[in-house]
């Protein structure tokens, strides 16, 4: 039995095409995999510890080697408790609106979280090294306009795809749903495409 973890960073949801495309993506992998948990973060509804002075110096801390103070230790098992909750899939779904240009901050806050040196990125003499293991993980990105993947104006696609690939997850796949603002019949089917790119890709996850 594996675990999808899906994460929503938008706070919408009926009216939100990235959760809609995430919800027809997980009812066809439920589908196909009726015995695997599908576990969600809905980072708007989520507590996630702030990361302060604490959490910054602990990330020191554990990258020059030295002890961590009192202070520091509470801190990170909070930290670390997200990281662990991260870490427990084995495979990843994202829905993830573009807000001016990039990702909502509720998922920039998760990244700074989860994204930590021995946890899911080691640093060796050979530089950096992601310890995701190449799980798969697939994005579902919701842009009001249209743009291409290379778009110098839309980071939050190449943003993700770095971080990601980063913190060493080398199955990546994307589904795009674009435009989301505008005339009607466009937008449906648009919406209608990434649902159907969505069922595609979920039989076969
Ligand atoms: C705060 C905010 C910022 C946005 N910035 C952009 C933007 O930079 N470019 C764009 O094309 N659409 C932008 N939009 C529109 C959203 O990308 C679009 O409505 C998308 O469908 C949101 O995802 P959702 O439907 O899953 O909530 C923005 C929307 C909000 C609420």
């Amino acid at each position: 039995m594996s675990k999808l973890l899906y994460i929503k960073a938008s706070p919408r949801d009926a009216r939100s095409h990235s959760h809609k495309t995430a919800s027809a993506f997980i009812e066809e992998y439920r589908r196909h995999n009726p015995n695997d948990e599908v576990e969600t973060i809905d980072l708007f509804s989520e507590n996630l510890p702030e990361f302060d002075n604490f959490a910054a110096e602990s990330k020191y801390a554990i990258m020059h080697g030295q002890q961590k103070t009192a202070e520091q230790i509470k801190k990170w098992t909070q930290i670390e408790k997200v990281i662990e909750r991260f870490k427990s899939a084995d495979k990843y779904l994202f829905s993830v609106p573009m807000w001016n240009f990039s990702i909502p901050y509720k998922l920039k806050h998760y990244i700074d979280i989860i994204c930590q040196p021995s946890y899911t990125f080691a640093v060796t003499d050979a530089g950096y090294k992601g310890l995701a293991g190449g799980k798969p993980l697939c994005l579902i990105l919701a842009r009001g306009g249209n743009y291409e993947k290379d778009s110098p104006i839309a980071f939050q696609w190449r943003y993700l795809e770095f971080i990601f690939g980063f913190m060493g997850f080398t199955e990546i796949k994307t589904i795009v749903c674009q435009p989301t603002l505008g005339d009607k019949e466009i937008v449906d089917k648009a919406q209608k495409s990434a649902i159907e790119a969505a069922k595609t890709i979920s039989a076969d996850f």
